[in-house]
């Protein structure tokens, strides 16, 4: 079975026009970024486990549901961030690790300068999130960090994914579900998705200018 799961749906091909787009603004890249991130973050707790709970109602007794896992969401600074606060909607008691890499412009190579992970990742479920998936060292570094740690049950969730970074974690860890809104053409000479939609972390946090 194949580790990727594209998510094809019309909502995320409309917000995605808009954050490929160059003159969208800040505003409105951080607004539709939101959206891809939640829909991407309903498939990726598509499996979650529930517990029966019996509830009352204002009317009359019922049957409620409550999650039994213990997710760990885990950010890769700095463009991460944008997706944990949609993440947060959802699941606002997950504990959050953080972990930061940066790419060297001319090498695209990350270097990590920054960790910090709740304990105990053996028996959690550990979401990452990074909107892009270009060479995939900077998702490579990180899946390798929080196995590292213990973790045993591990997904990525991208906005846009390159053939190659995906080729990348498939042959290293292919027990990594990896979610993604778009699978783009190929890295160019730069080591930047393309068509893409530039450079993510400084489109969202208004760096570029
Ligand atoms: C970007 C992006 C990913 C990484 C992907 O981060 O957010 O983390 O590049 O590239 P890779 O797959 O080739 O490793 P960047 O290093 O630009 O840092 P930023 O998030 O601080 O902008
Ligand atoms: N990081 C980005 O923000 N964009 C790319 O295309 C590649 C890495």
């Amino acid at each position: 079975m194949s580790t990727v799961r594209h998510i094809d749906h019309p909502l995320i091909k409309h917000s995605l026009t808009i954050l490929r787009n160059k003159d969208t603004n800040t505003d409105i890249f951080r607004r539709h970024t939101a959206i891809v991130s939640k829909i991407l973050i309903m498939e990726a707790s598509r499996n979650l486990s529930l517990n029966e709970i019996p509830i009352n109602t204002p009317l009359t007794e019922t049957t409620g549901y409550e999650i039994l896992e213990s997710i760990v969401f885990v950010p890769v600074l700095r463009a991460g961030i944008s997706m944990l606060f949609p993440a947060r909607d959802f699941l606002p008691w997950a504990p959050v690790g953080f972990i930061g890499l940066e790419r060297d412009e001319q090498t695209a190579i990350a270097t990590e300068y920054y960790q910090k992970f709740p304990k105990n990742l053996a028996d959690k479920q550990v979401i990452i999130l990074d909107p892009m998936l270009a060479t995939g060292g900077s998702l490579l570094d990180t899946i390798t960090a929080v196995k590292g740690k213990g973790a045993k049950n591990v997904s990525c969730v991208c906005i846009v994914a390159a053939p190659e970074g995906i080729q990348l974690l498939q042959e290293n860890y292919p027990d990594v579900v990896i979610y993604v809104a778009a699978i783009d053409e190929k890295l160019n000479s730069q080591k930047y998705i393309y068509p893409g939609l530039g450079d993510f972390g400084d489109r969202y946090f208004g760096t570029q200018l």
